[in-house]
């Protein structure tokens, strides 16, 4: 099964590769939905390398297709769902609802009530089709740009 999804912790040496799984993301997926002005804002070529370093302090999720790495998304221990991105050349494949499945499975570890994302017009869908309600619709200014993005929560059992 050339297509079989693997979730695994992340590792600090993954941070060069997620950087550029990010902005190539950013660049081919979000960009059906951003304008090349909000994309480079958003996912310019230089890296803050504090802002990957936080990755490895908190739950963090790298999933795999064939030994490449294929996505990551990270878990705040208060339910804030961080990123949230699949490599352009692996989406709609499974990857995204493999690291929703660990994400949620790190939250019932952590007993925290609800997941909450500020989440982008594109992965808007996906985060519906796994339980998510949009709070609000608001405008995040990056860099100076101006971004649409959607508040959205999904409540988790208490049992
Ligand atoms: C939103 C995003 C994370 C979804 O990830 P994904 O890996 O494409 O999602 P999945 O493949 O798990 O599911 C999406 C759809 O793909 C399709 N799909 C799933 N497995 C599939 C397979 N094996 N073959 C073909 N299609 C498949 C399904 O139609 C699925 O929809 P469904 O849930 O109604 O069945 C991804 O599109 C992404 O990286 N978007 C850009 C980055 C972004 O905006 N991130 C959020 C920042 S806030």
């Amino acid at each position: 099964m050339s297509h079989r999804v693997s979730t695994r912790p992340f590792r600090r040496d993954d941070v060069p590769a997620l950087f550029e799984l990010f902005r190539g993301t950013v660049h081919r997926v979000n960009s059906r939905d951003y304008s090349p002005e909000q994309v480079a804002a958003w996912a310019p070529p230089e890296t803050n390398p504090a802002r990957w370093e936080t990755l490895a302090s908190r739950f963090a999720v790298v999933a795999e297709v064939g030994g490449d790495v294929a996505g990551f998304a990270d878990l705040e221990p208060d339910g804030h769902v961080d990123r949230f991105f699949v490599h352009a050349d692996h989406q709609g494949r499974g990857v995204g609802t493999a690291m929703m499945a660990a994400i949620l499975s790190e939250a019932g570890r952590l007993r925290v009530p609800r997941l909450f994302a500020e989440v982008s017009i594109t992965a808007r869908p996906f985060f519906e089709r796994h339980g998510f309600d949009v709070l609000a619709e608001q405008q995040v200014v990056v860099r100076g740009v101006s971004l649409t993005n959607f508040r959205m929560e999904r409540h988790l059992g208490t049992g």
